[in-house]
């Protein structure tokens, strides 16, 4: 049985394509069977901290070094990685925002990464994941729609960050394009035809 991490990142509630897109994901998972839970993370609805002075500081700290204030400040980021530890498939929903992902969700990846917990260094100073075998499925909604030979910034980010400080390489991409044009209407079967 598996554990679904299900991350809602826009702010537009049920009026959000990422949202509308993630979710019809979760639920093409769900009608597959052999699923144990689903968890969903709202991050608009408890926004992730920003990385402050001190909170970056205890980021460095070794664990034998932590103490009741750490717990407290780094009481978020725990909370996260154990919900990634937990889950066998992340479904991760994104509006694009200046070419970019949303500001939660950046914020969520700047409290999830940690030395000494999603990747540690081997004796030649090699970054070894520590999530590796999970798989990811991001959902991308754009008002806009791409261009060939334009860069993804997105899907190239998501897939970087993943592969490079968690071991996670296996990352798919949906995305619900033109969302901004007159009369446009949402089809999640066409997006999710092979899925
Ligand atoms: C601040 C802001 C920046 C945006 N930047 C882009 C962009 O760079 N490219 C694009 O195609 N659409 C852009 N859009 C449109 C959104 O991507 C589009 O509305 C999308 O459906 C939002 O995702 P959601 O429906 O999940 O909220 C932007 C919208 C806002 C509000």
């Amino acid at each position: 049985m598996k554990n679904i991490l299900h991350i809602i990142s826009s702010a537009r509630g049920d009026q959000s394509y990422s949202q509308g897109l993630s979710t019809a994901i979760v639920n093409r998972l769900l009608q597959r069977g052999n699923i144990n839970k689903v968890i969903v993370r709202n991050l608009v609805k408890q926004a992730p901290p920003c990385a402050d002075e001190i909170s970056i500081h205890e980021f460095y700290k070794h664990p034998e070094a932590y103490d009741d204030q750490s717990k407290q400040l780094l009481s978020y980021a725990d909370m996260i990685v154990d919900e990634m530890r937990e889950a066998d498939v992340i479904v991760m929903g994104t509006p694009m925002f200046n070419l970019g992902i949303s500001t939660p969700l950046k914020m969520w990846l700047d409290q999830l990464i940690r030395a000494g917990v999603t990747y540690v260094f081997d004796e030649h100073w090699t970054r070894a994941g520590q999530f590796k075998g999970k798989k990811v499925y991001l959902a991308v909604a754009s008002g806009g729609r791409s261009i060939d030979g334009t860069p993804d910034y997105i899907s190239d980010y998501i897939k970087d960050v993943f592969r490079s400080y968690t071991g996670i390489t296996d990352i798919e991409t949906y995305r619900i394009e033109g969302t901004m044009e007159k009369g446009f209407e949402a089809d999640y079967e066409s997006i999710l035809k092979d899925f």
